[in-house]
């Protein structure tokens, strides 16, 4: 495996960063998770363009100018062979004294890593998944901005361990006011008569690029789309529930909290939702 590792390709042995990056010592930095089809990379300018912004939102300057990007990218696919890839992005704040200061660290460490895309078992996307609402609140977007994909993501590992203990897939967190926000690595969807909803980013969520998709999708096949702000009890009463994210793309939810979601199985708005993405795909990929 060969991993991008600030300024060139070396082997996956050699790609090492020092115990005074930033990034492991504070989680000072951000990430995207991006994933390649037969070579060619899911909105890839979409999620180069939230790397700028959670880049800005964090005082960051990229040390790649904008333009080297998708090459950076595409060269990490072609160097490891691969057609169907997992990718991910990190900028960390780099390597300097210790202190919160992003003036101790000259510069950025940035590391592109491409992976043979493991598959989500097929059993998931059939019978859906299950999901507890967790006790862990979403980030104060005042606090920690949802949109900044940051490599501090305690406050998702926290929730994530929260849906693991209870047997769940995952765990759907709401915001300070009791609202519904989103999974700890994906956006939240439910139907509801003839509606498709789903929490609106001013709910404190990651505005999502697969959410984005799908609500396009959606538009497209003429479903009435509402994004506001939901409460828990919303998901109990909803007709089918739905996850989105770039590795899973769309992921049907058979249960919350224990309830069952409709008739316990996918539904037909989630699947043409999911069969609307993969035949439409070719669209979105650059
Ligand atoms: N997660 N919400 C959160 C908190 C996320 O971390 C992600 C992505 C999403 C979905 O975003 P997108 O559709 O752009 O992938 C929503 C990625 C997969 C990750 O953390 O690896």
């Amino acid at each position: 495996m060969w991993v991008f590792l600030n300024d060139k390709f070396v082997a996956r042995d050699d790609a090492l960063i020092s115990v005074f990056d930033h990034g492991f010592l504070y989680g000072d930095g951000i990430y995207e998770t991006l994933r390649a089809y037969d070579g060619r990379v899911f909105m890839l300018a979409q999620h180069l363009a939230r790397l700028q912004r959670s880049a800005k939102l964090i005082g960051l300057e990229l040390p790649l100018p904008e333009k080297d990007w998708p090459h950076v990218v595409n060269d990490a696919i072609a160097r490891n062979n691969l057609r169907d890839a997992y990718l991910r992005i990190t900028v960390s704040r780099g390597t300097g004294e210790i202190g919160l200061d992003p003036s101790l660290c000259p510069k950025p460490t940035v590391v592109v890593i491409a992976k043979p895309f493991q598959a989500y078992p097929t059993h998931l996307f059939t019978k859906g998944v299950s999901l507890i609402t967790t006790t862990v609140r979403r980030n104060l977007a005042t606090a920690l901005s949802p949109q900044i994909k940051s490599l501090n993501f305690l406050n998702n590992i926290l929730a994530k361990q929260e849906a693991t203990k209870a047997d769940a897939f995952d765990g759907v967190m709401l915001n300070a006011e009791g609202h519904l926000t989103e999974c700890t690595t994906s956006n939240i969807f439910f139907v509801q008569g003839k509606r498709l909803c789903t929490p609106s980013v001013a709910c404190g969520i990651l505005d999502g690029i697969t959410r984005d998709v799908i609500l396009t999708l959606a538009r497209e096949q003429a479903l009435l789309t509402e994004e506001q702000h939901y409460l828990p009890e919303a998901l109990r009463q909803a007709d089918e529930v739905f996850l989105t994210n770039t590795t899973f793309e769309l992921m049907p939810v058979r249960e919350v909290n224990g309830h069952a979601i409709g008739g316990g199985q996918p539904g037909p708005v989630t699947k043409s939702l999911h069969e609307a993405f993969r035949t439409n795909l070719s669209r979105f990929l650059a």
